[in-house]
């Protein structure tokens, strides 16, 4: 079956739902930034650090590029990825579901607050706030937008996730 990549900003939990669909579907189970981190064998803030945001942008859409040559995976990932045509194309393409996990912006900014140091584009909730504005009409291309409040359990969304994708032809 084909692959189905969860897409949102940072914070929205990718990564925890994502574990929870692949488990449930059992599919495999691939974190784009882990995956980046694996290869360049760097944290994602020592990849900005030296190769800036372009040299994490490319490793990026290369380990988004292996994960479409392969099935039955669930891919979760990282808030920027989606915003690059190219990586939109390399999804559609091998024609993949994306899901939308979107919760509101006070519920996001709660979980990552001011200048969390593990994520290199949250330098403050203003300028994080930027960034989410102008994603969004990305992450709105995808085919399943699960609308949520910021109080749904990991649990909760992949249930949500699941019965979206029952009811989406193309994700069987
Ligand atoms: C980024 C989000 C991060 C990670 C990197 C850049 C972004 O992933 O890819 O720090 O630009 O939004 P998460 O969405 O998993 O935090």
């Amino acid at each position: 079956m084909s692959n189905i990549y969860l897409v949102g900003f940072m914070g929205a939990g990718k990564t925890a739902t994502g574990r929870v669909v692949a488990r449930r579907l059992g599919r495999g189970f691939v974190d784009l930034d882990d995956a980046v981190e694996e290869q360049l064998q760097l944290s994602v803030r020592e990849i900005f650090e030296s190769l800036g945001e372009g040299g994490f942008r490319e490793a990026e859409t290369a380990e988004l590029g292996k994960t479409t040559l392969k099935v039955d995976l669930v891919v979760a990932t990282g808030g920027g990825a989606y915003s690059s045509p190219d990586n939109r194309r390399l999804i559609r393409d091998a024609g993949a579901v994306v899901i939308f996990l979107d919760p509101p912006w006070e519920a996001i900014c709660s979980r990552l607050d001011e200048g969390d140091r593990t994520r290199p584009n949250w330098i403050d909730d203003r300028r994080a706030r930027t960034l989410f504005v102008q994603r969004r009409p990305d992450y709105l291309l995808a085919e399943i937008h699960l609308e949520l409040t910021g109080s749904e359990s990991p649990l909760d969304v992949a249930d949500m996730a699941c019965s979206a994708l029952r009811e989406t032809p193309c994700a069987s």
